[in-house]
């Protein structure tokens, strides 16, 4: 299994153990079991994202963390899904804050990748995690919230359920949402007991202050835009830096020498062969 090593002041080219966080890099700080490679969605280059089948995928294929996208939907249900509708990536119409447990568990979510996967269904959160933890991988959590979506009960249903299925080093939650990310430090406010990653399209000038107020463990940026200048400016500091969604094996050497400490790809496997 690759993992990283994290060695502060010193380049980091996705090394091989775990990684610590950034609280002064003690004995006592988190050690998050995070390799080099997470699977994106699963393993969404080869079968449908944010399913029980995109992960056994990812295992089977000898990943070890998964990122997914965490919604609700209308009932309160938290389900493991990316858009703010189902039309995409299931064969029915609509969106999810208006379907229930019930409506959304008829619906395949298989068949539009491949007829391979058809009855495919929208995997809840428990059930994912249940998944997760049966197969003791790691989790990148996103909480994604899409466009008029109430941040705090998302936060609040999901959370206490992932921090009770899986071990600390075992779990990221992350988010492009400031408000979901407080309300997630506001409700594990020890950072040796959860990890936090801030996700964002372009790094903006007051990430530090951002990272340093939620007591981040990582970064996670869009490596199309990410500058060599940023991503050492990062490097520098003592928090993680991780990339998505990284599909290119050039541009992955690149960014490990870039001191990237992990990247997100569609196909993890691809990227080292
Ligand atoms: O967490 C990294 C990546 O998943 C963020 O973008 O749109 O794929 O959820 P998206
Ligand atoms: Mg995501």
């Amino acid at each position: 299994m690759q993992h990283l090593t994290v060695i502060a002041a010193s380049p980091m080219f996705c090394h091989d153990e775990s990684t610590t966080g950034p609280a002064g890099m003690s004995d006592t700080a988190l050690r998050l079991d995070l390799p080099a490679t997470i699977a994106h969605r699963g393993l969404s280059a080869l079968a449908p994202e944010n399913t029980l089948a995109a992960v056994r995928a990812a295992h089977a294929a000898g990943h070890h963390w998964v990122e997914l996208d965490v919604q609700l939907l209308g009932d309160g249900t938290p389900v493991i899904w990316h858009d703010a509708g189902v039309r995409r990536c299931s064969n029915g119409r609509g969106k999810l804050n208006q379907l229930t447990w019930d409506s959304a568990s008829r619906l395949d979510v298989g068949r539009w990748f491949d007829r391979a996967f058809s009855d495919e269904r929208m995997a809840t959160l428990d059930a994912m995690l249940a998944l997760l933890a049966e197969l003791g991988m790691g989790l990148n959590l996103e909480m994604k919230v899409n466009r008029g979506r109430d941040v705090d009960a998302l936060v609040e249903r999901v959370l206490p359920d992932a921090m009770q299925a899986l071990p600390a080093e075992r779990l990221l939650v992350s988010s492009f949402d400031m408000t979901a990310l407080n309300a997630v430090r506001r409700l594990a406010p020890d950072p040796q007991h959860l990890a936090l990653g801030l996700l964002y399209k372009k790094l903006p000038r007051d990430w530090e202050d951002n990272a340093a107020r939620l007591e981040a463990f990582s970064l996670h940026l869009d490596w199309q835009r990410l500058k060599l200048t940023q991503a050492q400016e990062v490097a520098a500091s003592p928090y993680r830096l991780l990339c998505y969604t990284v599909n290119d094996a050039k541009a992955y050497r690149r960014l490990c020498e870039w001191g990237v400490d992990a990247v997100i790809s569609d196909d993890p496997g691809q990227l080292t062969r």
